[in-house]
């Protein structure tokens, strides 16, 4: 395992004691929430402990089934208490970015629906100013390349997210655009013009929406709020 795991590891192990008796949790996706289901799963293992996962991505319903985590879809629980999810980048002020594993869209529907939410992540993920991060969109395969052209228009670097000469897609059925800006000085206004153009689901700006992080550093894991 590398080091970087091992951090991830320790915040994973760490979230899962937020979790009580009888709550419902929202549950993310990528590596470090893979670690969080593995310790989530041994404690519903020993402590036969009641909870319902509402999980943000197929892999994350199928990690957490096989390890007899009882899963509903996000439309079939009336709350969820808690949601533990991991980040690409947090600045100070707790504004993220998500969608590097292209989940944010059910990351962002599950988040906005939580009572609590906490992310997970290793040191690295930790900056000053985000950006340095590419922001991934979410958007409808129906008229993309018109899209792209918009925003390369606009300045904001846009790249298609392939992986062996195919578009990368969501669980929905989406494409990912990734906007390389290296700096994003104002995330509001950012966020609101994405907001406004057509075509676009969701991007990965995920500004005041949590609540709790846990960073996972050389010390030992970091609780902020
Ligand atoms: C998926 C996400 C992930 O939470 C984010 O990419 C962090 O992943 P990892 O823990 O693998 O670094 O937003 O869409």
């Amino acid at each position: 395992m590398t080091h970087q795991d091992e951090l991830k590891q320790l915040v994973g192990k760490e979230a899962v004691k937020f979790i009580k008796d009888n709550m419902v949790v929202g549950l993310g996706t990528g590596s470090t929430v893979k670690f969080m289901v593995d310790a989530l799963g041994q404690r519903v293992t020993d402590e036969h402990l009641s909870i319902i996962g509402v999980p943000t991505s197929e892999r994350t319903r199928q990690q957490a089934n096989r390890l007899g985590i009882p899963t509903k879809g996000v439309d079939e629980v009336d709350h969820i208490d808690l949601t533990i999810d991991g980040a690409d980048q947090i600045d100070k002020h707790f504004q993220g970015i998500k969608g590097g594993g292209a989940a944010h869209l059910w990351e962002k529907i599950v988040a906005i629906n939580s009572d609590k939410n906490m992310w997970i992540v290793d040191e690295s993920k930790m900056a000053d100013q985000l950006g340095t991060f590419p922001l991934p969109l979410e958007v409808i395969p129906y008229g993309s390349t018109q899209l792209f052209k918009r925003l390369k228009e606009k300045g904001y670097q846009p790249e298609f997210r392939m992986a062996a000469d195919k578009h990368v897609t969501t669980d929905s059925n989406n494409y990912i655009i990734d906007l390389h800006m290296h700096q994003i000085d104002d995330p509001k206004s950012l966020a609101l013009d994405l907001d406004q153009m057509t075509g676009i689901v969701e991007h990965g700006l995920f500004l005041n929406i949590v609540n709790t992080v846990i960073v996972g550093r050389e010390t030992g894991p970091q609780v902020l709020h």
